[in-house]
């Protein structure tokens, strides 16, 4: 095998929203499409890897060979991804596009229309990436920055507080980038370098993160 391959590796993906119910009939959510995070599924996959990809809901294909196991809520994407990584893991990216509140309950029946204001109390939602960065026998793991601003400095921010192996940076003020598009433009960081890549297709994206991931696993293996 290559030096860059994941031949044989378990890796477990997040992609998608979340969606978070106020009612039985609506939801806060976000524009993710999961096209990057299926994009590395895919990559992944070919290059080798046992891939589960735990997904919001999206109106994506599951890649082929991929497992895809859907959530709906954060708290759905924290059990599934954690339960998936139990089953071993030796590779974890965050890719998806957690909603960080959720309102504190969900009303049993459709809020009727009545005061010209309402307000909707929020509470904070697990964070999946920095659950499975946290655990003793944490994998490798991968998280997914997305900033409008100081874009590198909130990125090593977050790949030092979360404690990940490798951050990629997705400037998601640029138009035709990032969330809801075809193409994407990324920095990756880890310790001790960083590489940009793009503007390109998520799919060149993915397989050119998936070989820079593959390479530092073979490093920590040697
Ligand atoms: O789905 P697409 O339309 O293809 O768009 C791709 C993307 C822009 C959504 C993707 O490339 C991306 O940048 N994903 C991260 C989006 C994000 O919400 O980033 P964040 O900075 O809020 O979160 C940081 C990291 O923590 C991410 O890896 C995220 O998955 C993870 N996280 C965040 C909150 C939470 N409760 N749980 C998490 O696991």
């Amino acid at each position: 095998s290559t030096p860059t391959s994941l031949t044989g590796k378990r890796v477990v993906i997040t992609a998608g929203p979340t969606r978070e119910p106020i009612d039985p009939v609506r939801y806060i959510s976000n524009h993710s499409s999961g096209k990057m995070g299926y994009a590395l599924a895919g990559a992944a996959r070919a290059a080798g890897a046992h891939v589960v990809l735990v997904s919001g809901p999206v109106s994506l294909p599951a890649p082929s060979g991929v497992e895809v196991r859907p959530v709906l809520t954060a708290e759905d994407m924290l059990k599934a991804a954690s339960a998936a990584v139990d089953e071993g893991c030796d590779l974890f990216i965050a890719t998806a596009a957690v909603a960080d509140y959720r309102p504190d309950t969900c009303a049993g029946d459709k809020i009727k229309k009545s005061s010209e204001a309402m307000s909707l109390s929020l509470v904070r939602n697990p964070d999946t990436l920095a659950t499975i960065a946290g655990r003793a026998d944490a994998p490798f793991t991968v998280g997914f920055a997305a900033e409008t601003t100081e874009v590198a400095r909130y990125a090593t921010d977050k790949m030092q507080r979360k404690k990940l192996n490798m951050i990629v940076a997705n400037d998601v003020s640029a138009p035709g980038l990032g969330f809801n598009s075809e193409n994407n433009a990324v920095t990756v960081f880890w310790p001790g370098g960083q590489e940009s890549i793009g503007p390109d297709s998520k799919a060149s994206i993915a397989r050119r993160l998936v070989a820079m991931i593959g390479d530092q696993l073979g490093k920590m293996a040697d």
